[in-house]
C-alpha cells in the first residue's frame, strides 16, 4: 500500500516536472518568438524608411525655378519655428564673421548631448562649429580632404579625418571622397541619428545631395539637423528655368528636402556682412542655410 502511494508520488513529481520543463521551454520560445518579431519589426520599420524616402523622391513634384526672386523669398521665410535658435561656433575675422553654424534646442530637434553625432564636412583650419558641438556633448567626424594634416583626434570628442564627400567614391589630386552613404558604412554608424550633418564643401554640395536623393535618400531620414553653405555666385541675370542653372538646382534640392520633411530653419548671407546688390535684391557669393527634420518618434 505503502509502496503504491510512493509510485503515485513519484508519477506527480515526474508529471510535474515534465510540465514545469515544458512551460519553460514554451517560455523560452515565447522569448525567442518575442525577439524575432522585435527584429522583424525594426527591419521592416527600416525598410519601411527606405520605401517611404524613395516614394517621397519619386512623387516630388519638381518645379523649375520661374525666376530669382522666389529663391529669395523662399529663403526669408521660417518654416520651422524655433524657441532655442542657438549658434555653434563662429570665428571673427577682419572683415567678416565665418563659420558659426545655428541649430534649433527645441525637443524634439535638439542634439540630446552626451548621445549625438556631428558630421562636419569642409574645416580648413576653421574648428569653431566642431569644438562647440564637442563641448556640447557630441561625437563629432571632422572631414577635410584638402587639409595638410594627418588623421588625428583633436580632442576627446572630435576625429579628424582626411576625407571629402561627394557624388561617388573617388581619388582626387588633393585627396579622397565617399558617398554619405560609404561613409556612413565606412564609420560603422549605419541606422544612427546624426543630429548635425555640415556641409562647407565649396560647391559640391549640389552634387552630392543628388547623389542621396537618386540612391539613398533614406539616409535624410535620420538627419535632424543639415546645415549647407550654398555657393551659387551672385545671380546675373541668367534664366533660372534651365535645367542646368545652378539656382535651379538647388531650387530642386531646395524641394526636394521639402519632399523629406526637411523645414527652412535658418539662413544668412555668407560672409556676412559682404553682399551687393543686383535689381533691388540682396545678394552674396555664398549663403548659410539650415533645415531641420523632426525625427519619427
Ligand atoms: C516670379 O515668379 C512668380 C511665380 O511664377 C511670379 O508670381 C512673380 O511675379 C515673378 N516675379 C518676377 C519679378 O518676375
Ligand atoms: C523678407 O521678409 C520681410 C517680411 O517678413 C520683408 O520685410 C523683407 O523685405 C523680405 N526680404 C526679402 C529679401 O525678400
Ligand atoms: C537654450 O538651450 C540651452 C542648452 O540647453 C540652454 O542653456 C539655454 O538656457 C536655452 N535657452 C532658452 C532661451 O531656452
Ligand atoms: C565630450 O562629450 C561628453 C559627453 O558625450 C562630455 O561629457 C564631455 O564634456 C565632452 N568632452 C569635451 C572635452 O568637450
Ligand atoms: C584610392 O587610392 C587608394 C590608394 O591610395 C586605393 O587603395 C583606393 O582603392 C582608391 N580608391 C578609389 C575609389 O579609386
Ligand atoms: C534611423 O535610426 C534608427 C534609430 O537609430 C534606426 O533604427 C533606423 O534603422 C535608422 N534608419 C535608417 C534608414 O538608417
Ligand atoms: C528660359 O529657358 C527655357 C528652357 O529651360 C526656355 O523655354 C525659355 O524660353 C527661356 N526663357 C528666356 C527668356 O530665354
Amino acid at each position: 500500500m505503502l509502496r503504491e502511494k510512493k509510485k503515485a508520488l513519484w508519477k506527480i513529481i515526474i508529471v510535474v516536472l515534465i510540465f514545469v520543463n515544458c512551460a519553460m521551454v514554451l517560455l523560452k520560445d515565447d522569448n525567442a518568438f518575442v525577439l524575432y518579431e522585435r527584429l522583424l519589426s525594426t527591419s521592416s520599420s527600416r525598410g519601411d524608411m527606405v520605401a517611404w524616402a524613395r516614394a517621397a523622391v519619386n512623387s516630388c513634384n519638381i518645379e523649375p525655378l520661374p525666376n530669382i526672386t522666389v529663391f529669395f523669398k523662399y529663403l526669408n521665410q521660417t518654416e520651422y519655428p524655433c524657441k532655442n535658435l542657438t549658434k555653434f561656433g563662429g570665428a571673427i575675422f577682419p572683415k567678416f564673421v565665418d563659420g558659426d553654424k545655428w541649430a534649433c534646442l527645441d525637443s524634439p530637434v535638439a542634439p540630446p548631448p552626451s548621445n549625438c553625432l556631428v558630421y562636419s564636412f569642409g574645416i580648413n583650419f576653421e574648428w569653431s562649429f566642431d569644438d562647440a558641438m564637442a563641448s556640447y556633448g557630441c561625437e563629432v567626424y571632422s572631414f577635410d580632404p584638402t587639409m595638410d594634416m594627418k588623421e588625428h583626434k583633436r580632442s576627446p570628442n572630435i576625429t579628424f579625418l582626411k576625407l571629402g564627400i561627394g557624388n561617388s567614391a573617388r581619388n582626387f589630386s588633393r585627396g579622397k571622397v565617399d558617398t554619405l552613404g560609404g561613409i556612413i558604412k565606412k564609420l560603422g554608424h549605419v541606422g544612427r541619428r546624426i543630429d548635425y550633418l555640415k556641409l562647407d564643401i565649396e560647391g559640391m554640395e549640389v552634387e552630392t545631395l543628388e547623389e542621396v536623393f537618386k540612391n539613398q535618400p533614406e539616409l535624410l531620414t535620420n538627419v535632424t539637423h543639415l546645415g549647407v553653405e550654398i555657393h551659387p555666385g551672385k545671380y546675373n541675370g541668367a534664366n533660372t528655368t534651365q535645367p542646368t542653372n545652378i539656382f535651379n538646382r538647388l531650387w530642386k534640392t531646395f524641394q526636394y528636402l521639402g519632399c523629406l520633411e526637411f523645414q527652412l530653419l535658418y539662413w544668412a548671407y555668407n560672409p556676412y556682412p559682404s553682399y551687393s546688390m543686383w535689381k533691388g535684391i540682396k545678394q552674396s557669393c555664398c549663403y548659410e542655410i539650415v533645415w531641420v527634420r523632426p525625427p519619427p518618434r
